[in-house]
């Protein structure tokens, strides 16, 4: 029987919630009932890190610590996890955590506002990593922004980390919190709240049951998306079923030809996979939003939003890869390239969910992608391009080209592909290739770029390509 409770560890206890509002947000919940005003409110998007917490979950005889937007995570998602907040790190001595220790003696703070959630950021680095380079370090805090003390300051606080004991109060008590998050982490949950409905199923076959019944319900991956009908909107969702805390789904299987991808497998995870297969995958991935979304984030969530500007999309789509549909009878098999039909409007069937995305693996090609933003991290693309082609006696054998950010859809670019391929790189069969991207696209002007400036960007990027194929190294200011 799914129960009508979430249960999460705080301060070493168990706390249980019974029935809580489907649409209120960690945030609200840390502040107005906990009463821990730590976390700060700051865009309620996602964007500025100030609401940043840490949730700890269960990883086989451990724990896994990662930074969250609590703005935009659900109370009810909370469920088997422990919650770590900033006020959670001075111990019971009173003494400050080696990371609130460094921000102090580095004068990483001014108003403050910023603090807690750069904190919790360089907390969660410091549970996870043991040596503190720079690389990490702005990886870590790229999804915080502070408006007065600068980044320095909080860069060589996150530096001086290295020389730090990592043995705080959070090791010494593992031993029982794993415990704890035994104890609590298998429930299913179904909460009938004031006509809003909540289901966390934690197998597939009950993932099937629950969209028979409640076939228009919204599917709740990451949240990044989702939440924000509610954070931005004002909109009450019905009925959600969340589908992270179905571990089935939470893979990434390889079978040589393919690589295959649960719907639950955070990107984050899927980041680090990808690297070895396709390394411009994971350099996209590392300029995703931030930390905190590609945490919990999927690639499903990405695909079923369908958003023109979609990170993962041009690239999913120039490596031909296909969507496994499941619905409550049957599954299918989708090439990505059928799935998308207008702007923001998919194949997806009511009572239909994502189960996996396979990604072919080319072991002879050339893949590329590039994402032009206005900022260079946690800024969603003006224009994000991916190619992927076979060059056999200088002659381009194979071509897959797709670009977001160009049209209503995420899209391949085939006018442009039908003048590469069979053809030979030269100057000229560039230029009629970057021609025939006008054919292929008619981009709209937005606050992102004007349709002038896509145009102009879209062929520079495709220019760019053939230079580093050529030249064999990258080219521009960064790559
Ligand atoms: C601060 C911030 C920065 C961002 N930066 C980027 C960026 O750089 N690039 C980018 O592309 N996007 C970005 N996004 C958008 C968002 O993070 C992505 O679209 C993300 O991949 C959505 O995944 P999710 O798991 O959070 O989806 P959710 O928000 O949970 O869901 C999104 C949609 O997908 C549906 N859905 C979820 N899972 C499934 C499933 N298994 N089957 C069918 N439907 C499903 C939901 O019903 C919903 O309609 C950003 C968002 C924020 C808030
Ligand atoms: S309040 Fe800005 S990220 Fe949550
Ligand atoms: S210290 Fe003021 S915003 Fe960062």
């Amino acid at each position: 029987m799914p129960s009508n409770k979430i249960r999460f560890i705080h301060s070493e206890k168990v706390i249980e919630i019974y029935n809580p509002d489907p649409n209120e947000t960690l945030l609200n919940f840390v502040r107005t009932k906990l009463k821990k005003t730590g976390t700060k409110e700051g865009c309620s998007e996602g964007g500025c890190g100030a609401c940043t917490v840490v949730l700890g979950e269960l990883k086989d005889n451990d724990i896994n610590y990662i930074a969250v937007n609590s703005c935009i995570t659900f109370l009810p998602t909370l469920d088997g996890k422990q919650l770590l907040l900033v006020e959670d790190l001075v111990s019971k001595d009173n003494s400050l955590h080696p990371v609130q220790e460094a921000m102090v003696k580095c004068h990483g703070s001014q108003c403050g506002f910023c603090t807690p959630g750069f904190v919790m950021s360089l907390f969660s680095m410091f549970k996870n990593y043991t040596q503190f380079k720079e690389d990490i370090i702005k990886d870590s805090i790229a999804g915080n922004l502070c408006r007065c003390t600068g980044y320095k300051p909080i860069i060589k606080a996150a530096k001086s980390l290295g020389t730090k004991n990592k043995i705080d109060h959070f090791v010494k008590n593992k031993k029982k919190t794993v415990a704890l998050l035994k104890k609590i982490g298998n429930q299913s949950i179904a909460i009938y709240k004031k006509g809003k409905r909540y289901f966390a199923p934690r197998y597939v076959s009950e993932l099937k049951k629950i969209l028979k019944k409640n076939a228009n319900s919204k599917l709740l991956s990451g949240g990044t998306d989702l939440s924000l009908i509610v954070t931005k909107d004002r909109k009450d969702i019905e009925s959600i079923v969340y589908m992270n805390s179905i571990k089935e789904l939470n893979y990434i299987k390889n079978n040589n030809k393919y690589i295959e991808v649960g719907a639950t497998t955070s990107l984050r995870n899927f980041e680090t996979y990808i690297k070895k297969y396709y390394p411009d995958f994971n350099k996209i991935l590392k300029r995703y939003g931030s930390i905190q979304i590609r945490n919990v984030a999927t690639i499903a969530g990405n695909i079923a939003t369908a958003s023109p500007i979609g990170d993962n999309l041009p690239l999913l789509l120039a490596l031909d890869s296909q969507i496994v549909l499941q619905g409550v009878k049957k599954s299918k098999i989708l090439p990505i390239n059928d799935f998308f039909i207008n702007y923001r409007k998919t194949k997806l069937k009511e009572g239909q969910f994502i189960h996996s995305i396979r990604i072919p693996i080319f072991d002879k090609n050339i893949f590329k992608a590039y994402k032009i933003s206005k900022r260079f991290d946690d800024d969603i693309s003006s224009v994000c391009a991916a190619f992927n082609l076979i060059i056999e006696n200088k002659k381009i054998k194979k071509i897959k080209i797709a670009y977001g950010g160009m049209a209503a859809i995420p899209k391949r670019a085939i006018y442009c592909e039908r003048v590469l391929l069979n053809s030979s790189i030269t100057k000229n069969v560039i230029d009629k290739a970057k021609n025939a991207l006008e054919k292929d696209f008619l981009p709209i002007s937005d606050m992102r770029a004007s349709s002038k400036y896509r145009k102009i960007i879209a062929k520079n990027l495709l220019e760019k390509c053939f230079l580093e194929i050529s030249e064999k190294k990258s080219v521009g200011i960064y790559n």
